[in-house]
């Protein structure tokens, strides 16, 4: 009786989630409309603080973008927005992954620029409410999460593009416990979510002329949803001939990444949610650890530009949060620029931070009083990208 009892509350509890799947379908399928950034009359550009060390990487972020984008704020072309209220005391105030009042700023904004937020877990000091990311990502529909990971010197360019709504993120928090000795969660894959982000790969590809594309599943024991994923690409890859694609396991494939003849021949990548969540954070390893990496969360109406690491509340309870690395935050912003029609400002920006990060290296970050403040390093970066020789400087190290 217990059990049928048992099975009987998880079949409701699945009902209700195939239910909000289908209709989260039935909205990918409706299509969005897509921002046209040219058309705006002015961009609104939210910046959210965060948790932890957020506020002090996102504040250098955007002391750089507002010397950047000087012109355009002092036009009107561009307006930034303080974004309060995101914060795990907040959320946990009102129990929500997102407080209402919060989602409806960010909602008035075409683009935000987001600091690391705490993800509580089962255990923690907070309620164990659903990340503000995977959230955020969800609420927004940001289908993408697009890193990029470079290392010139080691031949190493990739661009990832992460599934960013589905897989074991879509109900990673509607997960069941079924009995005290049985648990379940779920994966989750749509034709519609999954077409759309490997069609973005495709087209970064193409219209970069990169013609490589590399699929990471384990679709040999995740059958059904790794298995359409990759079905589906290798049916799209006819549409693409000039790409040549390719797919690996995620096992192998994370042991590749360090094989220093192997990995240089990957490119653009394009995989589920949680595999890509663990491959991005080994991607960046190689390029100076996960604070020197940003990332875009890319939807057809809204976008978010972030770092791709935590909020490092250790580094704040240690009093060492000025030492944190604002490259990630930086990198983010310089994506940021570039989605909303600024290329050759982003341009710029990266090779500031290639120089000050991969080859000058004038001053170090090493998260300590080792290292240099992030506020030092910012104003480090901030020089190379004034100096006129910027392009020969970094041309120079290639
Ligand atoms: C990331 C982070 C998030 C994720 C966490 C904070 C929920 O690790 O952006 O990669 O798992 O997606
Ligand atoms: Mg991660």
């Amino acid at each position: 009786m217990m059990t049928l009892a048992a099975i009987d509350l998880a079949k409701e509890h699945l009902g209700k989630v195939l239910e909000e799947q289908l209709t989260r379908i039935d909205r990918m399928k409706g299509g969005e409309e897509e921002t046209d950034y040219s058309q705006l009359e002015s961009i609104i550009v939210g910046i959210i603080g965060g948790d932890g060390i957020g506020p002090f990487i996102a504040d250098e972020a955007r002391r750089v973008l507002e010397i950047m984008m000087k012109d355009e704020l002092e036009s009107g072309k561009v307006e930034f927005r303080n974004i309060e209220g995101l914060t795990i005391e907040y959320r946990a105030e009102v129990h929500k992954p997102i407080p209402d009042d919060v989602l409806e700023d960010i909602k008035q904004c075409h683009v935000t620029l987001k600091g690391p937020t705490t993800t509580p877990r089962k255990g923690d000091p907070w309620p164990n409410i659903e990340s503000a990311n995977v959230a955020m990502r969800k609420e927004l529909d940001l289908f993408a999460n697009v890193r990029p990971v470079k290392v010139p010197s080691d031949g190493i360019d990739w661009m990832f593009f992460r599934e960013n709504t589905e897989g074991a993120y879509a109900l990673g928090s509607d997960g069941t416990d079924v009995t005290d000795d049985l648990a379940l969660d779920f994966t989750v894959a749509t034709t519609q979510g999954t077409e759309r982000i490997i069609r973005l790969a495709f087209e970064y590809a193409s219209k970069n002329n990169i013609n490589k594309l590399t699929m990471v599943t384990k679709a040999n024991v995740v059958k059904t949803t790794d298995g359409k994923f990759l079905k589906i690409g290798y049916e799209m890859a006819k549409e693409y001939p000039e790409v040549e694609v390719d797919d690996w396991y995620i096992d192998i494939m994370t042991a590749k990444l360090v094989d220093p003849k192997r990995r240089t021949q990957f490119r653009v990548m394009v995989l589920p949610n949680l595999y890509g969540d663990i491959l991005t954070d080994e991607a960046a390893e190689f390029q100076g650890g996960v604070g020197t990496a940003g990332a875009g969360n890319i939807g057809r109406k809204y976008s978010m530009f972030e770092a791709i690491h935590g909020s490092a509340p250790r580094m704040v309870d240690e009093g060492r949060a000025k030492y944190a690395d604002p490259s990630s935050m930086i990198r983010a912003g310089a994506m940021l620029m570039r989605h909303i029609g600024y290329g050759d400002k982003a341009d710029r920006l990266e090779m500031a931070l290639d120089v000050c990060g991969n080859f000058e290296k004038k001053l170090v970050m090493t998260g300590r009083d080792t290292g240099s403040t992030g506020r030092d390093y910012c104003d480090y970066v901030l020089e190379n990208v004034g100096n006129p020789e910027l392009v020969s400087k970094w041309e120079s190290f290639q």
